[in-house]
């Protein structure tokens, strides 16, 4: 350790940093803040319904789907168009241009009967010109700032190019790698989640939906969708209350506190019951419990679904089963419009119900302030990604980075370095985008070439570059002149990982290694005997070959967006100090799965020479590498935690009264650098098996080399209590003690107790 690093670790006391005390805090201000906001329009949407046919009602909850940015009358619309003029659709999707949705929205507007605005939708999940990295990277910052300005600039970007309301942020926490809907949500614990949702919901909403730089957020899906058995799309999910309100629930009512206007439901099943027919999600706990005021929208065809799930008999049927569960909104089947007036007839569904649902609807309208403005100024719509956009983009993707491994300080590269190979199928690729990039977006605004950015870093140095082979597919023909390569220069990069198609929805693997040859392509590599450095860019977490022992230095980079070769390029030459930290487990093996740090503990836990006990006779029982794993180009050093008090009652708790948890940091290396701090509570004897971790707070802390801080965390109820599975789930603290671990990953051996009496 440098002089630096010893005085600092003597000092260890330095000015203090206030962090979180969760997303807690003020929920119940900010939902009273929601009801008030809604009632300036409660007058002017009972006296719209008052004028409205059952048949334009209808219209209302019915939701399109546009062709991108195409303009009315170019044929592949019409029915659109028709139903625009008629007033039998509310709202439509995957349409923008300022041209095109103004043009449609005119049909509305002039031509229907009482002139209703439509809403107009589209999926932005990680950018809309300006692609940011996908969900998942952006997690691995454990900065909600990083969603916050993805959000903030998707924003500006669509809102001025006609679109209202965006179907994210997802927030589907999940164990399942395998899934390829990991990608667009944020890991495997629902604190980081629920944080990042609700970060990234204000940023989309900002304090005014009106303010035509701002776009509607839609909680998605709810819920439970992350548990798909064997990761398979779309599959059956069978889930206790407990897990249910403990997992799953949390980022949704996050999202919710901070405003999220509306809420997706999802494809799975519930413990046997459809998402889009359960009135126990839909409309118990979210409509009710949380008195959620906003729109819930079928996910697409989820309604007609309800048949093929053996739920529904026909589209009447699934028809009624929605609406009643609490579906306000249908996204493209017309299966309310069409049933509707019959089941209102038959007394299937009531008339209370369909004016809840249209009031819901209008009620979005009306905030933002669709109304007073339809359309938008055509002459200012945002072209594309401004400066200021990209540089938000590449700092975010810098920051979503995550060094896995870095044996003999390998990283950071000398941008004096004489020459360096760059190998590997996505090493000259734009392939870096990621699974929502707005298919226009990629057209026209494709991702920087990680080749194009490290030449532009180093540009003294000799960069050679070889393909090796493809992203997919054995053929190693191009290894020999990889090999050659990485032969002839002082170091080499070796970019490996998944084309985007290879996550997402609809894109579950059974294997998750990497594709093709690559592995291959690594080995020829590591035969060469000389220094190599692995980036990784993928959607999910991958397992690792014997590729992983051979490579010195290994950065996951994963879908990395726009900005992705000049990200990448930063962090390899140390422009930018990695600190990113893992949102998910890597499995060692697939059989693995699943494999969480905030699982359960058993009556058996792992010992290694009591065969008796929870393992796989062939594997460590340990991932490739934990949640929160991460290193930087400096060290850090943490002091010994303490806490303000070391018991406290539940009654206390519930009143809002906490714990202060403060632990020293110092940076103890040679280089500024970020560290994330973590912290995780364990209770230790409860009536349900807890976790044997829970994450219940973070923070990332920039420190310059030498320098120290106090990092502060507050523990309340929502961090020490959990909910039971009484018939609709309890929240309950229970008194006893607790373990706290702070570290700098989920393995964090630094320990305290607190109890609560
Ligand atoms: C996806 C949703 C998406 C919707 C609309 C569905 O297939 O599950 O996440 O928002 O399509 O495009």
């Amino acid at each position: 350790m440098s002089e630096l690093g010893r005085r600092c670790l003597l000092s260890m006391i330095g000015a203090s940093l206030v962090v979180g005390a969760g997303q807690s805090g003020n929920a119940a201000a900010l939902s009273a803040v929601r009801k008030e906001s809604r009632e300036p329009y409660e007058d002017k949407v009972g006296a719209l319904l008052a004028r409205m046919t059952l048949e334009e009602k209808l219209g209302q909850l019915q939701h399109l789907a546009w062709a991108f940015d195409s303009n009315p009358g170019s044929g592949s619309t019409t029915e659109v168009e028709r139903a625009a003029r008629a007033g039998r659709v509310g709202s439509v999707q995957s349409i923008f241009g300022a041209k095109a949705t103004n043009a449609l929205q005119r049909l509305a507007v002039e031509e229907s009967r009482l002139g209703i605005p439509l809403l107009f939708s589209l999926d932005i999940i990680h950018g809309f010109w300006t692609t940011f990295p996908i969900p998942l990277a952006q997690a691995s910052s454990f900065d909600p700032d990083v969603p916050r300005s993805d959000a903030q600039v998707s924003a500006a970007e669509a809102r001025s190019n006609g679109v209202h309301w965006t179907f994210a942020p997802m927030m589907d926490v999940t164990h399942e790698p395998r899934w390829g809907r990991i990608a667009e949500g944020n890991g495997e614990d629902p604190y980081l989640t629920a944080r990042f949702a609700a970060a990234k919901v204000k940023g989309y909403q900002g304090s005014n939906l009106a303010s035509k730089a701002t776009l509607a957020a839609c909680a998605k899906h709810f819920v439970a969708y992350g548990g798909a058995e064997g990761g398979r799309d779309y599959n059956t999910v069978d889930v206790s209350e407990s897990r249910l309100r403990n997992l799953y629930l949390p980022p949704f009512k996050a999202a919710l506190d901070a405003g999220a206007a509306t809420v997706m439901a999802s494809f799975n099943t519930i413990s046997g019951i459809p998402a889009h027919g359960n009135p126990h999600t839909l409309t118990d706990i979210l409509k009710k419990e949380w008195a959620f005021g906003g729109v819930v929208i079928s996910d697409w065809a989820g309604v007609q679904e309800l048949i093929v799930h053996g739920f529904a008999e026909d589209g009447a049927d699934a028809a009624r089963l929605a609406l009643n569960a609490g579906v306000d909104m249908e996204m493209v089947e017309g299966n309310l419009l069409t049933n509707g007036a019959a089941l209102l007839r038959a007394g299937k569904i009531t008339q209370q119900r369909i004016d809840d649902a249209v009031a819901r609807v209008l009620r979005l309208k009306y905030s933002l302030g669709l109304f007073d403005d339809p359309y938008v100024e055509e002459s200012t719509a945002i072209p594309g990604p401004t400066s200021a956009a990209r540089a938000a983009a590449r700092t975010a993707a810098s920051r979503s980075m995550v060094l896995l491994k870095n044996d003999r300080d390998v990283l950071p590269l000398a941008r004096s370095v004489g020459s360096v190979a760059l190998v590997g199928p996505f090493a000259d690729s734009t392939d870096l985008l990621g699974t929502w990039a707005v298919p226009a977006a990629a057209e026209r605004f494709p991702a920087v070439r990680i080749l194009d950015a490290v030449r532009k870093a180093a540009p003294a140095a000799d960069v050679r570059h070889a393909r090796g082979v493809d992203p997919e597919g054995e053929d190693t023909d191009g290894i020999e002149e990889a090999v050659a390569a990485a032969q002839s220069c002082d170091v080499t990069v070796v970019v490996v990982g998944e084309p985007a198609t290879m996550s997402g929805e609809a894109a579950a693997r059974s294997d998750l290694s990497l594709p093709g040859a690559q592995e291959k392509l690594i080995a020829a590599v590591a035969r060469t005997g000389k220094p190599f450095v692995v980036v990784l860019v993928n959607g999910r977490p991958l397992t690792m070959g014997d590729w992983l022992d051979s490579a010195p230095a290994v950065l996951e980079a994963w879908h990395p967006g726009i900005e992705g070769g000049n990200a990448i390029a930063d962090v390899l030459f140390g422009t930018v100090t990695p600190g990113g930290k893992l949102p998910v487990s890597f499995p060692r093996a697939v059989g693995q799965i699943p494999i969480h740090y905030n699982h359960e503990s058993t009556g058996r836990p792992y010992k290694a020479d009591d065969k008796f006990t929870s393992k796989y006779l062939d594997l460590p029982p340990t991932p490739q590498f934990p949640f929160g794993h991460g290193l930087t180009y400096t060290t850090f050093a943490l002091g010994a935690p303490e806490a303000d008090r070391t018991d406290i009652t539940a009654a206390a708790l519930h009143a809002g009264d906490s714990i202060e948890v403060t632990v020293p940091l110092c940076n103890t290396g040679s280089r500024t650098g970020d560290e994330v701090v973590q912290l995780y509570v364990h209770d230790v004897a409860a009536g349900i098996a807890q976790p044997v971790r829970r994450l219940r707070g973070f923070q990332r802390v920039t420190l310059a080399a030498g320098a120290a801080t106090t990092v502060r965390f507050r523990l309340g109820a929502e961090d020490l209590g959990f909910w039971t599975n009484a018939p609709k789930g309890e929240f309950r603290i229970e008194p006893g003690r607790f373990d706290l671990y702070v570290g700098t990953s989920s393995a964090a051996d630094s320990r305290l107790n607190v109890s609560i009496t």
